[in-house]
């Protein structure tokens, strides 16, 4: 939520930096800014929209010095107009701060600089902190005590001494144009190291392309950085010794190549994200998964007596599913918790309660907070992440990261879906340790190994899911209706319609329908149904003709051996057929490709939906 990227270097800082935002603006995008310095000069432009229109602007205008942040906003606080974009200078232009995150006392901080003099133009709680910093400066003696910290970065610390909230900046000094300030607490903020030139960015992404080198750092943590030169202190004044990771990212994973969305093309790379997740995690015998970074002993595992697992959005959804085959197959009582709901729920846990973190950003801080809340405690913590270093990577317990690569399209996909085959794969794990047999495992495992081809076929139906998706395009409201391991699905299938094409929609389980949802139905509101072989699915039709005799059209998400009674349904879209740990994941597929379509067709921006934003870094 919100994207910081800053440059100090011997080039051209404007193109590096519009770069690194436009790789970064799934982070946010009501507006856009940049500042550079020159001289003894902050310069900035600012502009409301995209980060193209800041990038026109530049055009016209363009910024020359070789130092400078930029940012791409996700309101919090002030509306999207001009002003309130960041770069957000000090009143005397000696400062230029860009801000992720929320700093909660601003009002006081505001309250106390206007009384000593200071103006403020924007509505933004940045606005106070930039001024403070000025503050500081003022008040500061220009020599260092001790060498450890120059006026301006003194001058930071201490003004972030007051702030109450949580906060990721970049800041520029006019008086000092050959460094650069960071500092984090709560919102991610890394260090990327180049040769003569050094970067500064609340993720990877922005930096794919230009270094490969980075510092993750950590909440506390402030940083310097000159063009060939870096200095970390602790929020002690300590100096740290910082790890220097590589990122195993390419630039080409985050272009989009010959697709017209990242959306589209992170659907259609599902079946190399699910081999990613696969490769060198089946068990010598082939009967189990194996796990490289859980730090726990087998024995430890089977300690295990309940899970709670946590997350947001669609990890949320990625948790119900791993709820379902944890406890179908391992036997082992699980819980799922929405994690903003979990960490002030403060739920009685017994001593062998696993947390189970799922996040695709490793960022989202309601998720990172169940995280600490559940490791404050002391319970035993595990993550599923896809952003190596990402806050909640480093922070957990043991974790299994995914492999699959950078998701840039807002609405997450391959994400999604590789979440479920490693919840699939810990449902084996955990099953095997208990009473699995190796031939049932065996066998599980087979069907895991089949799932990237099976996916390949599925997405194979993308013209006749184009037709489907157009028809759905001209409704307003919309049911989806799953039972079982479907019934997340069906969760997952309404959050993605109505993120993208803003079509309201609602998922239920397809026997609570008649408890409420019912009362929406007409040729108005189409009902999509997944359904699969097995002993529900005679209630499930039985649902669908209760929706029949009220007029409305019905959609089947079927696999291939279910069958339904000849002419119950408007449409039906086959997927293959298959067992419970791959079925979520087939459903899902045309649930992408219809809400993608379905979107196109209405003409909204599917990879950067209005309101939303990636990666939610804010309370
Ligand atoms: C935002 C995104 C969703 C995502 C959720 C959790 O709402 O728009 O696509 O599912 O955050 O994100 P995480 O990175 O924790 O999986």
């Amino acid at each position: 939520m919100c994207g910081i990227v800053g440059y100090i270097g011997s080039k051209d800082a404007g193109p590096l930096l519009l770069q690194g935002l436009k790789q970064l603006e799934y982070r946010g995008y009501d507006s856009a800014g940049i500042a550079i310095g020159s001289a003894d000069r902050i310069e900035q432009v600012r502009r409301v929209g995209r980060v193209a229109n800041l990038a026109g602007a530049l055009e016209e205008e363009p910024l020359r010095g070789s130092a400078g942040i930029s940012h791409t906003r996700w309101a919090t606080h002030g509306k999207v107009t001009e002003e309130n974009a960041h770069p957000q200078p000090s009143s005397d232009h000696r400062f230029s701060l860009v801000h992720n995150g929320v700093i909660e006392n601003f009002e006081s901080i505001r309250a106390f600089l206007r009384e000593r003099g200071y103006q403020f133009h924007s509505e933004t709680d940045t606005e106070a902190l930039a001024n403070l910093i000025a503050y500081h400066y003022d008040k500061e003696p220009a020599a260092s005590p001790d060498g450890r910290e120059s006026h301006f970065l003194r001058s930071v610390r201490k003004a972030l001494l007051h702030v109450e909230g949580t906060y990721g900046i970049a800041v520029l000094c006019a008086d000092a144009p050959d460094q650069l300030v960071g500092a984090r607490k709560g919102s991610p903020l890394i260090v990327g190291l180049g040769s003569g030139e050094n970067f500064i960015a609340s993720d990877v992404a922005a930096l794919l392309g230009a270094t490969l080198q980075v510092i993750y750092l950590n909440d506390g943590e402030l940083v310097e950085l000159t063009r060939d030169s870096y200095r970390i202190l602790s929020s002690e004044r300590e100096p740290v010794d910082a790890v220097v990771h590589e990122v195993d990212w390419k630039i080409e994973d985050s272009q989009l190549g010959d697709f017209e969305h990242y959306m589209l093309k992170e659907i259609f790379e599902q079946p190399q994200a699910l081999e990613n997740a696969l490769r060198g995690r089946i068990a010598e015998d082939g009967s189990t998964a194996k796990f490289g970074g859980l730090n726990i002993s087998p024995r430890d595992l089977r300690q295990v007596d309940r899970i709670v697992f946590c997350g947001c959005g669609t990890a949320w959804h990625a948790c119900l599913v791993a709820e379902h085959l944890i406890e179908r197959y391992a036997r082992i009582p699980v819980e799922v918790e929405y994690a903003s709901e979990f960490r002030y729920r403060n739920a009685p846990l017994d001593k062998d309660t696993l947390v189970f973190v799922i996040s695709q950003s490793g960022e989202t801080i309601d998720t990172l907070a169940a995280l600490r809340e559940a490791r404050r405690k002391g319970y035993r913590t595990l993550a599923i992440n896809n952003v190596v270093g990402s806050t909640i990577a480093r922070e957990t317990d043991g974790g299994i990261y995914q492999h699959a690569g950078p998701e840039i399209g807002v609405a997450s996909t391959k994400a999604f879906t590789s979440q479920l085959f490693l919840s699939s794969m810990v449902a084996l794990l955990f099953a095997r340790l208990r009473d699995m047999s190796f031939s049932d495992g065996f066998r599980y495992m087979e069907s895991l190994r089949r799932l990237p081809e099976q996916v390949e076929q599925a997405l194979r139906m993308n013209d006749s899911l184009q037709r489907v998706g157009q028809w759905l395009a001209g409704f307003e409201h919309c049911l989806f209706l799953g039972r079982q391991l479907l019934f997340p699905i069906a969760l997952e299938g309404a959050l993605k319609l109505k993120e993208i094409s803003y079509i309201h929609a609602e998922g239920y389980p397809a026997a609570e329908m008649k408890h409420g949802p019912i009362a929406l139905v007409s040729e108005s509101c189409p009902s999509l149904f997944l359904v699969s072989q097995g002993e529900v699915l005679p209630k499930v039709v039985a649902n669908m003709q209760e929706i029949k005799a009220r007029g409305g059209p019905i959609v089947a998400i079927a696999t291939e051996s279910c069958q339904l009674p000849e002419g119950l349904v408007d449409e039906r879209i086959t997927i293959p057929d298959a067992d419970d740990p791959t079925l979520a994941i087939l459903a899902t597929i045309p649930l992408q490709l219809l809400s993608y379509h379905a979107a196109l067709a209405r003409g909204c921006d599917v990879d950067k939906p209005r309101n939303l934003a990636k990666s939610v870094t804010v309370e």
